[in-house]
């Protein structure tokens, strides 16, 4: 009975029982239990990573996203096999969600290796999740295919359209100021996440789902299809018959579609897109698991040559589903050719060429500028070095003040998340020309870089009319906020970064057109306050479980925050 097949379908990944005829026999058993024939046994399996959650909002659409990929994989001769992973939401995930990127990515991988699947399809949207699922993929290495669930349709108030959570800041600002009472806060607390899918402004969700598209993850012009759409689910459908034809096909693989030249191209569309600076974080995570190292100053230089072109919230004015209507990430890219490599390939076994030949060319929209006529002359984010940041740090110029992209102030100095709760302090000495500095809020130190780095206003300036100021972090920020704000400070303060020595009263420079964030004290000065500094305790918990883990494993934001160990990907593709 042993059975000389290649290994595939239900025959692959046999379960160890010392007889590989009884494991099989078992496995009949069980599927037939399940209710399912002989033939089964002859088909691809695809499986499908199911991250639907009660906890997860943003995928209350993945029922009808599953049955529309089931019935594309049967269409197309496959059996489809739905299981569960964790699902990962920005506002029910405790102490953060990129805290738990890792788990659900080391998940994830183990559950696609363990199972016997021929290609597999996952499915993710809100924020860290398509991160964690093309770490995944690309550390599994079998045939796969994101399937985006899209952007959340707008919200209104008052005849104001409305995006979460742009408008959440904004409206929360507002409410902080007085501006609004707070029965008016609470009917737009109902009205700013309209239904099912995610954030629908070009937040950390909606720039990885363009990423995904240029690193050639997803059907090619997929990534923006709004979540409760027919096209939502044609394109389900279409995924579905795809995978089986990668799975026939054996590839190609994540590692063959997710190279150098791909990660050039996101890069590019992440610069363009006015996207979220966690996009960076995410994708140096993720060329990590291939082995490509993402260098922050080519990401700098890119930026330079690829304007934002992308007229949407925070950088701008639209929301997602006008980026879509308006011809979506195809569109942007045609008007970005010369920057972009073509011939890297997608999962459809096609290249960026045709994609960009295929993008729809609308008459009059304004949501996707062309080359000519720039939302911003410059990419969205900047790079920046100095003896603040010696491995770099972050800032998104475009949802910056121009007039504060260069400024000398006084530092006005927290020590932790919790120490912000002093912000509002009416004898805080704070003015509107501080710079406003939070601490071990990064990868080890919070732990999990929450996106703390968007400090509020302190409440005093924020009632004399004041809406921005310089504020500088070890931590991320949402894709969603604004202002200018200096994030992923590295090395971070607990580690014994330099942000650990800053003290209030001290000066500090912040130069983006030169790049430069320094502390304007003596090297003899810092030498001192080195000497004395001592590392803060670990986090409360971290001395077992996950949190030990985090602790031990976590890398620095430039190496994009994901567990050392996790990094080589040989162990995987022999278990393939
Ligand atoms: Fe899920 Fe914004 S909270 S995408």
């Amino acid at each position: 009975m042993t059975d000389q097949k290649p290994r595939s379908g239900l025959r692959k990944g046999l379960t160890s029982y010392g007889d590989e005829d009884f494991s099989l026999f078992l496995r009949k058993v069980f599927i037939s239990a399940a209710g399912y024939g002989e033939d089964a046994l002859d088909r691809p399996i695809i499986g499908i990573a199911d991250t639907g959650s009660d906890f997860n909002p943003c995928h209350g659409n993945s029922p009808q996203l599953i049955a529309a990929l089931k019935r594309g994989i049967l269409l197309a001769g496959g059996l489809p096999m739905v299981f569960p992973v964790i699902s990962l939401h920005e506002s029910f995930a405790a102490p953060t969600s990129m805290y738990l990127r890792n788990l659900m990515a080391m998940a994830s991988e183990e559950m696609i290796l363990a199972q016997p699947m021929d290609a597999v399809v996952l499915i993710g949207g809100c924020d860290k999740t398509v991160p964690a699922l093309l770490m995944a993929a690309a550390s599994a290495d079998i045939p796969a295919i994101i399937q985006i669930v899209g952007p959340m349709q707008v919200g209104h108030y008052r005849g104001e359209v409305l995006g979460a959570c742009t408008d959440c800041r904004r409206l929360w600002a507002d409410y902080r100021a007085g501006r609004l009472d707070a029965a008016e806060i609470g009917r737009v607390s109902e009205r700013l996440a309209p239904g099912a899918g995610t954030c629908m402004v070009m937040g950390t969700a909606s720039t990885m789902a363009a990423l995904t598209e240029a690193l050639g993850m997803t059907l090619p012009g997929s990534g923006s299809i709004p979540a409760t759409t027919a096209d939502r689910l044609r394109n389900a459908e279409a995924t579905g018959r795809r995978a089986v034809a990668l799975a026939r096909s054996g590839g190609p693989r994540p590692s063959e579609i997710m190279t150098a030249a791909a990660f050039h191209n996101a890069m590019v569309t992440l610069q363009a897109l006015g996207g979220s600076t966690n996009g960076l974080l995410h994708l140096i995570a993720i060329a990590g698991r291939l082995g490509i190292a993402i260098d922050l100053a080519d990401f700098d230089r890119i930026g330079r040559k690829a304007p934002v072109l992308v007229d949407l919230k925070p950088s701008g004015a639209h929301y997602l589903e006008h980026y879509h209507w308006a011809g979506g990430t195809p569109r942007l890219w045609h008007e970005l050719r010369d920057l972009l490599d073509e011939i890297a390939l997608n999962v459809a076994g096609t290249t960026l060429r045709e994609a960009i030949d295929a993008a729809e060319d609308v008459p009059g929209q304004t949501v996707i500028r062309p080359r000519a006529a720039p939302l911003k002359p410059v990419g969205a984010m900047a790079v920046l070095f100095g003896n603040l940041c010696p491995r770099g740090a972050l800032i998104k110029q475009a949802a910056a003040s121009p007039a504060l992209l260069r400024h000398e102030g006084r530092a006005v100095v927290f020590e932790s998340t919790q120490d912000v709760a002093r912000i509002d302090d009416p004898d805080l000495d704070v003015a509107e020309s501080d710079i406003l500095v939070l601490r071990h809020a990064g990868p080890k130190g919070a732990p999990g870089m929450p996106e703390a780095g968007y400090l509020p206003i302190p409440r005093n300036l924020l009632r004399q009319g004041v809406k921005d100021m310089v504020r500088i972090s070890d931590a991320r920020m949402s894709g969603t906020a604004f202002g200018t704000i200096v994030l992923h400070v590295t090395p971070e303060a607990a580690v014994g970064g330099p942000l650990a020595l800053v003290e209030t009263g001290d000066r500090i420079r912040l130069d983006v057109e030169a790049r430069r964030l320094d502390l304007l004290v003596s090297e003899a000065e810092l030498t001192r306050r080195k000497a004395e500094w001592t590392p803060p305790a670990a986090p409360t918990g971290s001395d077992r479980g996950y949190a030990r883990l985090f602790q031990d494993a976590v890398l620095q934001a430039d190496e994009g925050c994901d567990f050392d160990f996790l990094r080589p990907r040989k162990a995987a593709a022999d278990r393939r």
